[in-house]
Formats: C-alpha cells, sequence, structure tokens
C-alpha cells in the first residue's frame, strides 16, 4: 500500500505539472510594458480630446463673436453661434466614424505599427490648425482641426486595442485590454484639470490646450519604432516565420515561443483556407454573423448606456442638481471613473468579462434610476442635490467596471486574424456613430424629458443586460482560436460540445469553455 501510495502521489505531481503547462502563461517583460505603453498613448489622445472641449466652451464662443465681428462688423446671432459651436463639438464623432471605420483597411496596407505612427500625422495637422486659429483669426480652422482629430481618434480606438490584444500573452490580455481605457480616461481627466480656467482654460492660452494633443503624438512617435510589429500579422498574415519568432522571444523573454507560433500556425492555416475577410462577409459567414452582432451590440450598450450625457454634460447636470461649484463635481466624476478603471484592470481576467460586463451595466440602471429620482425632487428638497452627486458618481464607477473597457478589447479576443480588422472597423464605427447620436441628441432629449432623461438610458440598460446575459460568452483565458471555433458552425479540428455553440436555440447558459475543460 506503501507502493500504491507512492504511485498516485506520483501520478499527481504528473497531474499537477500537467495543468501547470496547461495554464496560459503570464510572463510579463520590461519590453512588452514598453510595447503597450507606447501604443496605449493612442488611447490618451482619444480621452484627451474627448474631453478636451468641454471646459472652454465660453472662450471658444466668444472667439467666434470676435472672428465675425472682425470679418464681417457684426458678431453672430445666438442661433449662429450655437450652430458654428455645436458643429465643432460635433464634427469630432463625425471624423471619429470614418476613421475608426478606415482601420481595416489601413492595417491591412502598412500593418499595425507603421499605421500607428502614420496616423500621428493627423494629430499634427489636427493640433497645429486648432493652435494657430486665434492668431489667424480663424474659427473654420477650429472646425477642420477637429474633424482631423476626431479621424486621428477613430483610428486610435481601433489600433491600440488590436495592437495590444496581438501582442498580449493569453492570461493577460483582459487586463492589457483595459489599459487602452485607462489611457482614455486618464486623458479625460487630464483635459479636464488642463481646462481650469487658471491653467490653459483661459482667454489667452485655450489654443494651447486644444493643440497639445501635438505632444503625445511626437512622443509616441519617437517612441514606436522601437516596438515590435504584431508577430500575429508577421506570421499569419506576412508568412514571415523567423522575424516573428524573433518578436515574440524579445516580447516573452524567453526563446521558448513553440507555443505560441504554433496557435498562430493552426490560426493561419485555417485562415488560409477563407483569406481576407470583407465587412460584407461578417455578416453574411455563418461563423462571423454571431460574434459580429455580439460585437456591435456591445459597442452599443457601452455608448447607449448615457456615459457620454455625462461626460459632456455633467457641469450642466451639476449645475441642474444645484451643486454650486459644478466643476469639480466634474472633476470628481473623472477622477472616480480613473479610480474604478484601475479596479476593473485587476478584476478582468479573475472575474471575467461576462459577469463584469453584467455587473456594470445593472449597477449603471440602478444608478440612473436614482439620479432620476434626486434630479426631480431636489427642487423640493435642497440636501438631495448630494445624493445626484453620488449617483452620477456610482454610474460613472460602475461604466468602468465592464462596460468601459470590455466593448474596446473584447471585439480583437472574438475574432481571429482575418476578420479582426474588419470586425474592429465595423464594431468601431457603431460606437462612434452612437456616441455622435447621444453626442447630438441629449441636450433636446434633456429639453423634452427634464429630469426624466435619465429613465431613457435605464431601459436601454435593461435590455443590454438581458442581451449580455443570454448572449455573451466569456472569453478570459482562453486562445483567440479557440474562442473562433466557440461560434465556428462546422468546427475544424477539434469537435466543439453543444453548449458552446451560441446559436444553440435552448443554450441559456452562457457558453462557458475554460482551456482546462478543453
Ligand atoms: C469609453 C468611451 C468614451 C467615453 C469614455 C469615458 O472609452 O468609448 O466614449 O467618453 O469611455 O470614460
Amino acid at each position: 500500500s506503501v507502493f500504491l501510495n507512492r504511485r498516485s502521489l506520483s501520478t499527481t505531481k504528473i497531474k499537477m505539472q500537467q495543468l501547470e503547462d496547461d495554464k496560459p502563461k503570464k510572463k510579463v517583460t520590461p519590453y512588452l510594458l514598453y510595447c503597450v505603453s507606447t501604443a496605449v498613448i493612442g488611447s490618451l489622445q482619444f480621452g484627451y480630446n474627448t474631453g478636451v472641449i468641454n471646459a472652454p466652451e465660453q472662450k471658444l464662443r466668444l472667439f467666434f463673436q470676435n472672428v465675425s465681428l472682425d470679418r464681417y462688423g457684426e458678431p453672430f446671432s445666438q442661433g449662429a453661434n450655437t450652430m458654428v459651436w455645436s458643429f465643432a463639438v460635433a464634427i469630432f464623432s463625425v471624423g471619429g466614424m470614418i476613421g475608426s471605420f478606415s482601420v481595416g483597411t489601413v492595417v491591412n496596407m502598412f500593418g499595425r505599427k507603421k499605421s500607428m505612427l502614420i496616423t500621428n500625422i493627423l494629430a499634427l495637422v489636427g493640433g497645429g490648425l486648432m493652435g494657430l486659429s486665434s492668431l489667424s483669426q480663424s474659427f473654420e480652422m477650429v472646425i477642420i482641426g477637429r474633424f482631423f482629430i476626431g479621424v486621428f481618434c477613430g483610428l486610435c480606438t481601433g489600433l491600440t486595442p488590436m495592437y495590444v490584444g496581438e501582442i498580449s500573452p493569453t492570461a493577460v490580455r483582459g487586463a492589457f485590454g483595459t489599459l487602452h481605457q485607462l489611457g482614455v480616461v486618464i486623458g479625460i481627466l487630464v483635459a479636464q484639470i488642463f481646462g481650469l480656467e487658471f491653467l490653459l482654460g483661459s482667454d489667452d492660452l485655450w489654443p494651447l490646450l486644444l493643440a497639445l494633443t501635438i505632444l503625445p503624438a511626437v512622443l509616441q512617435s519617437i517612441m514606436l519604432p522601437f516596438c515590435t510589429e504584431s508577430p500575429r500579422y508577421l506570421l499569419i498574415v506576412l508568412n514571415k516565420e523567423e522575424e516573428a519568432r524573433k518578436a515574440l522571444v524579445r516580447l516573452r523573454g524567453s526563446e521558448d515561443v513553440d507555443d505560441d507560433i504554433q496557435e498562430m500556425k493552426e490560426e493561419g492555416m485555417k485562415m488560409a483556407m477563407e483569406k481576407k475577410v470583407t465587412i460584407l462577409e461578417l455578416f453574411r459567414s455563418p461563423n462571423y454573423r454571431q460574434p459580429i452582432i455580439i460585437a456591435i451590440i456591445l459597442q452599443l450598450s457601452q455608448q447607449l448606456s448615457g456615459i457620454n450625457a455625462v461626460f459632456y454634460y455633467s457641469t450642466g447636470i451639476f449645475h441642474t442638481a444645484g451643486v454650486t461649484q459644478p466643476i469639480y463635481a466634474t472633476i470628481g466624476a473623472g477622477v472616480v471613473n480613473t479610480v474604478f478603471t484601475v479596479a476593473s484592470l485587476f478584476l478582468v481576467e479573475r472575474a471575467g468579462r461576462r459577469t463584469l460586463h453584467l455587473i456594470g451595466l445593472a449597477g449603471m440602471a440602478i444608478s440612473a434610476l436614482v439620479m432620476t429620482i434626486s434630479l426631480s425632487l431636489v427642487k423640493t428638497n435642497q440636501s438631495l442635490s448630494y445624493l445626484a452627486i453620488v449617483a452620477v458618481f456610482a454610474f460613472v464607477a460602475s461604466f468602468e467596471m465592464g462596460p468601459g473597457p470590455i466593448p474596446w478589447f473584447i471585439v480583437a479576443e472574438l475574432f481571429s486574424q482575418g476578420p479582426r480588422p474588419a470586425a474592429m472597423a465595423v464594431s468601431g464605427c457603431s460606437n462612434w456613430t452612437a456616441n455622435f447620436l447621444v453626442g447630438l441628441g441629449f441636450p433636446k432629449l434633456e429639453e423634452l424629458c427634464g429630469p426624466y432623461v435619465f429613465l431613457i438610458f435605464m431601459v436601454l440598460l435593461i435590455l443590454f443586460f438581458v442581451f449580455t446575459y443570454l448572449r455573451v460568452p466569456e472569453t478570459k483565458g482562453r486562445t483567440f482560436d479557440d474562442i473562433a471555433q466557440g461560434f465556428s458552425a462546422k468546427p475544424a479540428h477539434s469537435p466543439v460540445p453543444e453548449s458552446v455553440v451560441i446559436s444553440s436555440p435552448d443554450n441559456k447558459e452562457p457558453p462557458l469553455l475554460s482551456p482546462t475543460e478543453k
């Protein structure tokens, strides 16, 4: 029996070793961190330019008036001024739609790394135009500059998550993906702070505030040449195995990259059978239809949650709630936003994407309800303005638990190398379109619905919750190939259990398939 015990002990040891080997490897090297940090400068840019236009509104309006007075001998009418202003704000998202939609074409032409490098030209042009607008007495330069910056940011929202997703080891892909959102929220916060009147938000300095985006663009252009091209792109798209291997050895800090190479090769082989995937094919092919619908709806859940009603108009909301210094409450929201993104960063590889997205949506729906109650009763009870602040903060905090970071990076996870660029383009463009609609429509909706406006978002949030619960699979800890297999109509190598195919009609349970179960 001693012999038997010994034997079972050593089998257990072997089993444990096997489990250890099967576990996704977590190795995070300084070089990997360098490449990821360089890429998320693009996220910072998106956040900064999202938040920057809020504070200097009055200065810009005054500038438009002065230009008109100078040029036409009379200031713009109130209506004309508002039109120019709204145009300057909205054209950013129009640029974003175009930029995000072009992402597939750009990466297929230049690869990941060069695309990021070239994209920075747009930031230089846009920032330059806005920075010189006051000197040149031209409001058109602000508008055209905002458009260029929008295209630039649209590209960033596709390029950064794609590159980061492709170079990250499976085990930390979610945490690294969340770094994109962390860049965004830090960018927003920096813009809110720099926009304060006594910093760059003054009458003279606002052009500098808008042109500041040039600095990170220059920094990223200096750092990028030292980054590696994505190994997946090198191997699967360009078929350069040696270069891909070299890149992986540097990223992983180990010569033993055979597993990664093997996984990519398998993905590549399957891809070779269907080559480049066009946007139309995403909707036609039964293999891609499910994930593209999920990707689009997740992106819509992010924007139609109403988050940017807060980020674009929070100062007004706090004002309605009777807060005396709304700008500081707005900055408070920026801080809460950042803190909770960090929390999500640590949770996403433990709790999983699906769970966090569900928790976030539910939290936002409840906060929207509390916000509505406090805003509608604040006139009769002044102390409810504190409850309104708490509700807005809780709304933002819940957003960053899931709906903020997850949609941006999960799209890269839901698709394999072939369809990924087209999928990023379609879903990114859906995000920007919804962003545009909320930005444009919210003031009108608020006029119509008054304090009840957030109930609209609450209803949408509940619908997105139900969809996520029924349809979104967990992607934590799974390879790209494995995830794609889960959607595949006819599995290529290993048969996929019935429960994994999410189209299965009576499949109420989410299709969970962890690597150890496989
Ligand atoms: C997400 C959204 C963006 C929003 C930001 C707020 O990145 O895409 O529109 O402003 O989160 O943190």
